[in-house]
């Protein structure tokens, strides 16, 4: 134990998980290496991670509540000895985890886009629907009418779904209203549902979206509106953390993104982006070059769009379930990022248009069964690394002694069990800054918190 361990070990955790079959810490530094605990045990004061090892190891050293009295070494949480302030979780053949860190959602908007997954069930294609005014465009005329509560009402439910499957942590992009009321109506609606919520939101400006129908043919007017007006409300609004750009064929090219991003960071905003989805048009190569904070999609990124990712430390964020929802075969080379070097994260891309699911879990079944990525590294890309996509690498994603006490119980027996509880939900108990928020989320369970 760190002498910071013991200090904060001097008085009673108010929270007790123990026996966890597996418990995947995620702090060591290696995607094949997630610091696996068997008979997990983490206690917890005052929302903060005070002690994690083996239920043996955190019993032996939990401070009893009479100086005089010897703490148990017994790992049964009936024990008479246990202070009986604790809230205990048995997690008996459960897997706990650190909280999900979804890194790349469309969190906030209004409006469905249902009819356009049936038009893809007939054969259209997402950039021709996009094209004529639907996809995004679609998403953006209800977006610009809802007010901000009906924003803050939508996110807030979603928000409810996310935490119920794990998620603890969550990036939400603004760019379904790209005029400057309703994206910054969007980023003030992200703000105010992370305030009445427990799962911490960080937000993205993401004005280059599309091109909105008031510029449309004129790609280089909206860019420069983008620059001279969008950026400088939203950075003196000062919520957002982060510029992204959809750098597309028939989007914005690779010079446009790079005016977005260069202008961005000028106004405090690092660059994210979304590289090379459809087409390889060096997406991959520009986060390099720019030091992104993360490269997004990449199903199309060439070998040396991979390559340069490595060499600049851009984390690259996986999105399967678009690929599953866009029924196309071209999901992302994981294997061939990992094999490069690439920092690997994981995400949902939640968006109503090309990627409905809220479901971390459902994202680590695909990063498994349909990129290869092995059980280990999906929890790794979905945790530890998706915190860093977001800057808060070493500070969410992992159970660490000072750190946020953010995890889930799963309902499998092991972390190589994780992937295949296939279309269902594997959560059964989510803690987030200590407070027990979701109990028997599988089983039919409620959520705990209330909101403020
Ligand atoms: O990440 N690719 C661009 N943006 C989103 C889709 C947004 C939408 O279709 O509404 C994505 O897939
Ligand atoms: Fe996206």
């Amino acid at each position: 134990m760190s002498a910071d361990t013991k200090r904060v070990r001097e008085a009673p955790s108010d929270l007790l998980l123990v026996h966890a079959a597996e418990l995947a810490t995620c702090s060591g530094t290696a995607m094949g290496d997630i610091g696996i605990i068997r008979d997990g045990a983490i206690a917890v004061r005052s929302g903060v991670i005070v002690d994690v090892g083996t239920t043996q190891e955190v019993l032996s050293r939990e401070p009893s509540p009479e100086s005089s009295r010897e703490p148990s070494l017994e790992p049964s949480f009936d024990e008479p000895s246990l202070p009986r302030a604790h809230q205990v979780i048995d997690a008996s053949g459960c897997t706990v985890l650190p909280g999900f860190v979804d890194a790349h959602t469309h969190l906030v908007f209004a409006g469905e886009r249902y009819r356009e997954h049936v038009m893809r069930l007939g054969g259209a294609k997402y950039l021709d629907i996009l094209a004529a005014g639907g996809g995004i465009l679609s998403t953006l005329t209800s977006t610009r009418s809802a007010s901000l509560s009906e924003l803050v009402a939508g996110a807030v439910k979603r928000l409810d779904v996310m935490l119920l499957h794990g998620t603890t942590t969550v990036e939400a992009k603004s760019g379904y209203g790209l005029d400057i009321d309703t994206e910054l109506r969007q980023l003030e609606a992200a703000k105010i549902a992370s305030e009445e919520h427990p799962v911490d939101v960080v937000s993205t400006f993401m004005g280059a979206h599309a091109v909105p129908p008031e510029f449309k043919g004129d790609p280089q007017g909206y860019l420069d509106f983008v620059l001279s007006e969008a950026l400088p409300a939203v950075e003196r609004q000062g919520i957002a953390e982060f510029c992204d750009v959809f750098c597309e064929e028939g989007v914005f090219s690779v010079e446009q993104s790079r005016q977005v991003l260069l202008a961005g960071m000028e106004h405090g905003l690092r660059p994210k982006m979304h590289a090379d989805e459809i087409f390889p048009i060096g997406g991959a190569q520009l986060a390099a070059e720019l030091g992104a904070v993360s490269a997004d999609h990449l199903a199309a990124a060439s070998n040396e769009g991979i390559r340069s990712l490595a060499r600049a430390g851009v984390v690259a964020v996986l999105l399967p379930a678009t690929m599953f929802t866009l029924m196309s075969r071209a999901y992302a080379d994981a294997r061939g990022m990992i094999d490069a070097g690439v920092a690997v994260a994981l995400a949902t891309d939640f968006n109503p248009g090309t990627s409905p699911t809220m479901s971390m879990p459902f994202v680590i079944t695909l990063a498994c069964l349909k990129m290869k990525m092995t059980p280990t590294e999906a929890v790794c890309a979905a945790t530890r690394n998706a915190a860093c996509a977001i800057g808060l690498g070493g500070r969410a994603g992992v159970i660490e002694v000072g750190r946020d006490a953010d995890f889930v119980v799963c309902d499998v027996p092991a972390v190589d069990a994780l992937p295949f509880s296939v279309g269902v939900n594997p959560v059964r108990d989510v803690v987030k800054r200590g407070a027990h928020v979701v109990k028997n989320a599988g089983g039919g369970g409620r959520l705990c918190h209330s909101r403020t």
